[in-house]
């Protein structure tokens, strides 16, 4: 066993940090200030490869493992959360799916594309009324022989407005329930498909978030991810590695508050000191230091298990459970380290705790984490 990265590693996390600091940074608070969605930085992360990370080449993607995509996530994610849930909504809840489940002809319609980051995907899964409670789709999607018939509402879907291509959850079969769901590929232009108003939300507000309605949308039937009813363990085993990537992302978010944070207390004086020679602020740093090291090497070992076929889900709920408690806990202690100066935007710290919330209820709140992880305990 050890803990040292490869040289590939190394290289992946130089090549994401070097964009987050040229290409993220620059625009972040006006992005999050005007609800602007990063087009020409997501273009330009397709061109690296970053929104197909772990697709085989064969199929558009870089075939890289699951640590460099935790790497990568972390360090876009310590500068512009809004970008990296765009990665990470591709990577691991679109092209994983399509890679795993989907047949030849949908990789070759749809998942070459989006891996080569030629156009975004969405997964669409939440509904006005089944939130946590995934199992009750209220969506249906009636089965009329050559296509399924589309109907209902999605909400809260990232990547909203801007993907063209959506997997959506829909029950065939209520009497099966969860059994009888189906996931579904829609594209955008579909009759009968339209995205409603745009989310104004808390944090991530650069990313793009809507609800989704289907009135009457014919969905071919080739258009099935998998067999008929595996809707429901589609999407439990896509958000898995769902989880990681949001792991991932909540520790880039608390890094970042953290680096900051290091950064502010060397230079800030007080009292004929600086804020790094008071025990008080020590402290916080070395709360903080410790909790993300911790996140940090929880998401790699998720991954890794991920990467060498073992079971992960457990792994990926505790790694998302911890480092999105520690994003909340590190951002809430950056801005006070920061005072003043934290409450004003242009000092990063202040936007970073605001995005650190949405770690805490998207892809499983921390009490369905919760849920999956003393589930396996009490096996
Ligand atoms: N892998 C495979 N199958 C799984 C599974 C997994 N990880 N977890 C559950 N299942 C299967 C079960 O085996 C069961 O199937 P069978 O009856 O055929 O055996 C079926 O799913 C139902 O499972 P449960 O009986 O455990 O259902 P439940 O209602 O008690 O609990 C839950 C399920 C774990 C709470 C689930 O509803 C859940 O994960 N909820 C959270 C939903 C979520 O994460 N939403 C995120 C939305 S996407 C998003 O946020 C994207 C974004 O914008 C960034």
């Amino acid at each position: 066993m050890h803990f040292e990265l490869t040289e590939e590693h190394l290289m992946i996390r130089q090549a994401a940090r070097d964009f987050a600091q040229t290409e993220l940074k620059p625009g972040v608070i006006e992005r999050d200030e005007h609800q602007k969605f990063p087009t020409e930085q997501i273009k330009k992360l397709g061109e690296l490869g970053f929104l197909g990370m772990m697709v085989s080449p064969q199929y558009g993607g870089s075939g890289m493992d699951a640590i460099s995509y935790s790497i990568v996530m972390e360090e876009l994610s310590k500068v512009d959360a809004s970008t990296s849930v765009v990665v990470s909504v591709n990577n691991s809840l679109v092209c994983y799916g399509l890679e795993k489940y989907g047949n030849e002809a949908q990789k070759q319609k749809y998942l070459i594309p989006l891996a080569q980051g030629q156009v975004i995907g969405a997964f669409c899964l939440s509904e006005p009324e089944a939130g946590s409670d995934a199992t009750s789709q209220h969506t249906t999607a009636i089965d009329m022989g050559d296509h399924y018939l589309l109907n209902g509402t999605k909400n809260w879907i990232t990547n909203g407005s801007t993907a063209s291509t959506y997997i959506v959850m829909a029950q065939t079969d209520a009497s099966k329930k969860h059994r009888g769901i189906n996931a579904l590929i829609v594209e955008k232009g579909m009759e009968g498909f339209t995205i409603g108003n745009k989310e104004n939300k808390l944090g991530i507000r650069g990313s793009d978030t809507h609800s989704l309605m289907f009135t009457d949308v014919k969905v071919p039937k080739e258009n099935r991810i998998g067999e008929e009813g595996f809707g429901f363990k589609f999407a439990m085993t896509t958000l898995e590695g769902g989880r990681i990537g949001i792991a991932s992302q909540a520790l880039g978010i608390a890094a970042g508050a953290y680096e900051l944070s290091v950064q502010y207390a060397k230079e800030r004086k007080a009292f004929g000191k600086t804020l790094a020679d008071l025990q008080a602020i020590q402290f916080k740093l070395a709360d903080m230091a410790t909790e993300i090291e911790a996140a940090r090497l929880l998401c790699y070992r998720a991954a890794w298990l991920k990467d060498n076929g073992l079971p992960y889900a457990q792994a990926a709920s505790m790694a998302k459970l911890f480092a999105s408690e520690t994003a909340m806990r590190t951002t809430v202690e950056a801005v006070q380290i920061h005072g003043g100066y934290g409450f004003v935007k242009e000092y990063h710290v202040e936007r970073l705790m605001r995005d650190a919330k949405i770690t805490q209820i998207y892809e499983g709140t921390s009490e369905i984490q919760r849920i999956v992880i003393s589930r396996e305990v009490l096996k």
